[in-house]
Order: structure tokens, then sequence, then C-alpha cells
């Protein structure tokens, strides 16, 4: 591996071979997504205890300064909104160029396999992966499933994963799924997972984080659960112990629980 890729990857995957990306880029096909509205606020306070920012170019130079910054996640993808015909058909919104610029550790852009839009969204991959190769920029390849949240199965999100891969993706994003260990195994590159939609309490949150570990997944690209809950900044270290401290589930919820008396609620 080029040293630039691997440096890059380095920053990015820390040494015990895990990883917390924490994703604020839901704006970019969301608008101003609940607890997101204004996105200073939202990443300031978890900052410390991410090891990296999944975001788009425009809310990294509005809302994060340059000298206090985490590795970056850039998101490259989009052109689409949740008012729109079809969010699968994404296209490329940010050259690598602007990457390099904004020193990124990584690229991030979203294929939907099994939509309308599969083969475009699975050529920018191939493309993106190409010109990344060119400069040392590692491409992390975020399976969706737009509106279609059915398709969390271990069956379609191991088929996506494996074609991620096989493009070239250095790291794939996910989602959580009983029988993670099909996805896992399946890629033969590092799976990170998100978390979708804000789940009733925080030890379901525990247990799939956990679980997802357990079977092989290097970690977590997990956005809502985090700075939705009513204590983010609890949230993402009991996160952090889960990912990085070999935490059980109950350790971290003792650790959310011991976070409450100091934690701050956010409205
Ligand atoms: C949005 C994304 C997010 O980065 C991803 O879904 C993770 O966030 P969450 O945990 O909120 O699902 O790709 O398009």
């Amino acid at each position: 591996m080029q040293w630039g890729m691997a440096n890059r990857l380095a920053q990015l995957i820390q040494a015990d071979g895990h990883a917390l990306f924490l994703p604020v880029d839901h704006g970019y096909f969301q608008g101003p997504t609940r607890k997101l509205e204004v996105p200073r606020q939202t990443i300031e306070p978890l900052l410390p205890y991410a090891d990296a920012l999944f975001i788009t170019r425009g809310v990294l130079r509005s809302s994060v300064d340059p000298d206090h910054a985490k590795p970056v996640i850039l998101r490259v993808s989009g052109g689409t909104s949740m008012v729109g015909k079809d969010l699968a058909n994404e296209g490329l919104t940010t050259s690598i160029e602007e990457a390099l610029r904004l020193n990124a550790s990584a690229v991030g852009i979203s294929i939907f396999v099994g939509s309308d839009y599969e083969k475009e969204t699975l050529l920018n991959l191939a493309r993106l992966v190409d010109e990344g190769e060119r400069y040392g920029m590692p491409v992390m390849a975020v399976t969706a499933v737009g509106r279609e949240m059915a398709k969390r199965d271990a069956r379609y999100l191991a088929l996506a994963c494996r074609i991620a891969a096989e493009l070239g993706a250095r790291v794939v994003k996910t989602y959580w799924c009983p029988d993670f260990e099909k996805v896992v195994t399946g890629c033969p590159v590092p799976v990170v997972m998100a978390g979708g939609p804000q789940v009733n309490t925080e030890l379901e949150v525990f247990e799939f984080v956990h679980d997802g570990l357990e079977k092989g997944s290097i970690g977590v690209n997990l956005g809502r659960n985090i700075w939705q809950n009513d204590l983010p900044v609890a949230m993402i270290k009991a996160i952090r112990a889960l990912v990085h401290q070999k935490a059980t589930p109950k350790e971290a919820q003792e650790i959310y629980d011991s976070e409450k008396g100091k934690g701050k609620k956010r409205s």
C-alpha cells in the first residue's frame, strides 16, 4: 500500500484496529435534521470522543475549526433530497482535489444496490476509487437503503458490502442486522456500522453495537443514536468504551448512567 493511503487509513482506524466515526452529514439530503439544526453546536461537545467526522465540505468549512479538527471523511456523493423523486439518484458532488485541499483522510460515497440507480451509483464508486487510489485517498462506501429500511437483512447487506469491497472501497459502512457475521465474513475490507433512526433505549444501541463488534465489525459510524439522544456526550462516551475498551452493553449502560448527573440535557 502507498504510504499516503496507509497513513490516511491509520488516522481513521486506531492502533487497536477499531474506529468510532461520527457522521454529521445527514443534512446533505435531509436538510436541518433534528438536533443537527446548528451543526457546530452538535459537533463541538462530541468531537473529543470521535476518531473521525463524516461530513460534507459545507458543514466542515462553516462549522468545524481547522485548528481543532479530527480526521475527516468527506461526504462526496449527493445531489438528491428527501422531497425529490428518488434518493438513490446520487452523483459525485465534490472532487478529489477538494478533498485534498480540505486535508481529508478519506472520502465517502453512497451506493444504492437494488435500486433503479444501482449501476450509476456503483460506477460512481468505481470512478471515485480510481481517482482516490491515484492520490492515496481511501474511499468509504456507504450501503444506503433509502427509505426501504426493510432491506436491512444479512442477505442484502452482505451482497451490498461485498460489491462495495470488490469495486475497491477501503472501508464499508453498513447497518447492523441479525446474523451480522454473514455480512462481515463476506466483506474482505473493514466494516463499520451505522445506527439508522434513533431506537427506543440506549441499551438497544449498546447491544447491537456490541454484537456487531463481536462479529467482526471494526467499529461504528453512528450518528442519530448519539446526537439525537438527550445526553449525546454520555452516549458517545459509552459507545467509545464498547469500541475501544471492549466494554459490555451493561458496562456501557453504567457509563451512560454515571454521566447523567454531569451532562447538560439538550432540548
Ligand atoms: C447518511 C449517512 C450517515 O452517515 C449514516 O446513515 C450514519 O448515520 P446514522 O447512524 O444516523 O444512520 O450515510 O446518509
